[in-house]
């Protein structure tokens, strides 16, 4: 699609369109517009479910947990009917599980509904999914071929690459999803930090890149939600999101192939990098699915900088 498509048509191009128009394979322009389509089943599911919508106060949290468990029947019921998905393997599946006959092309990561217990207080959450050709095990770089979230904010937007750049669309009042940010670019240096993690539970090397981030000026912005906390940072081209190697848990909090593989696909093919502090998250090896490891996500000069933090050179 070269420079990319016109600010003057950019509007009405829609997700299907816009896929065809940069070259991607059919099958999987197909896989990724049936997920997307089933972001607005999964939207709907939350909005039903909500217990304030019903005027029931939610007090102990179930409905959280049954809304992962319902975006996952969703979504694995969705790609199994697609056709083109051999293998599903999902942050609420305790293994791989075949959907398909096991000559279709692709093999899906999701987690079907990240951050959901802040569907109480009506902060944004989110999908995330990842689409390899090749067995999950190993590392990201190699089996990763698209990937793509999903967040239910104020807006339903999603944000994809299959490996053609990083894009942003908005589902209209129509029910189309159409184009809003073509080919993200981040900057070399942004001005915002997203934490996670105890303060009291850092290293001594992370509290010092974190302290040298705040005399700089970085103004603080996190959500708790994944999703909305990267959707950030891209969408602002610049900044950074980490969740350290903690005191209590060295290999931090968020899950490498659920959460992590994605959107490191996507921050780098938006210009950006995602390390663990020091190795690229792409080039880390899956060995077990449930694998978590620390993250510094963002535009270069920030993981960079956390680079040489962590590595002693500062
Ligand atoms: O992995 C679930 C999750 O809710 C992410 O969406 C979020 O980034 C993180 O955990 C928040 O963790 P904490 O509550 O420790 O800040």
């Amino acid at each position: 699609m070269g420079e990319g498509i016109s600010d003057y048509t950019k509007f009405s191009v829609d997700l299907r369109r816009h896929m065809w128009l940069s070259g991607v394979d059919q099958e999987l322009r197909r896989l990724i517009w049936q997920i997307a389509v089933t972001g607005k089943y999964i939207s709907a599911k939350i909005h039903e479910s909500n217990r304030k919508l019903a005027g029931i106060k939610n007090i102990y949290g179930e409905e959280q947990l049954a809304l992962d468990r319902s975006s996952d029947e969703i979504l694995k019921n969705q790609l199994k009917f697609s056709g083109f998905v051999r293998e599903y393997a999902s942050e609420e599946q305790d293994e791989v599980i075949q959907i398909g006959q096991g000559s279709e092309s692709y093999i899906v990561t999701a987690d079907p509904l990240d951050g959901s217990s802040l569907v109480d207080t009506n902060l944004a959450i989110g999908t995330i999914i990842g689409i390899h050709k090749a067995s999950v095990f190993g590392r990201g770089r190699d089996s990763l071929v698209a990937a793509l979230y999903i967040t239910y904010g104020p807006l339903i937007t999603m944000v994809y690459s299959a490996g053609k750049g990083t894009h942003e669309f908005v589902l209209n009042r129509e029910g189309e999803y159409v184009l809003s940010e073509e080919n993200i670019k981040m900057k070399e240096k942004g001005d915002i930090y997203s934490l996670g993690g105890l303060r009291k539970e850092w290293t001594e090397k992370h509290r010092r890149f974190i302290e040298d981030l705040e005399s700089q000026g970085y103004k603080l912005r996190y959500s708790g939600g994944f999703v909305p906390d990267i959707n950030q940072i891209l969408i602002k081209r610049g900044g950074i999101f980490t969740y350290p190697a903690l005191t209590t848990s060295p290999q931090g909090k968020l899950r490498l192939l659920f959460e992590l593989q994605p959107m490191a696909f996507l921050m780098e093919q938006a210009g950006g990098m995602a390390t663990d502090g020091s190795t690229p998250i792409l080039d880390i090896p899956v060995v077990k699915l449930n694998q978590r490891c620390p993250i510094y996500i963002g535009s270069k000069y920030e993981v960079e900088s956390a680079k040489k933090y962590l590595e002693g050179e500062v």
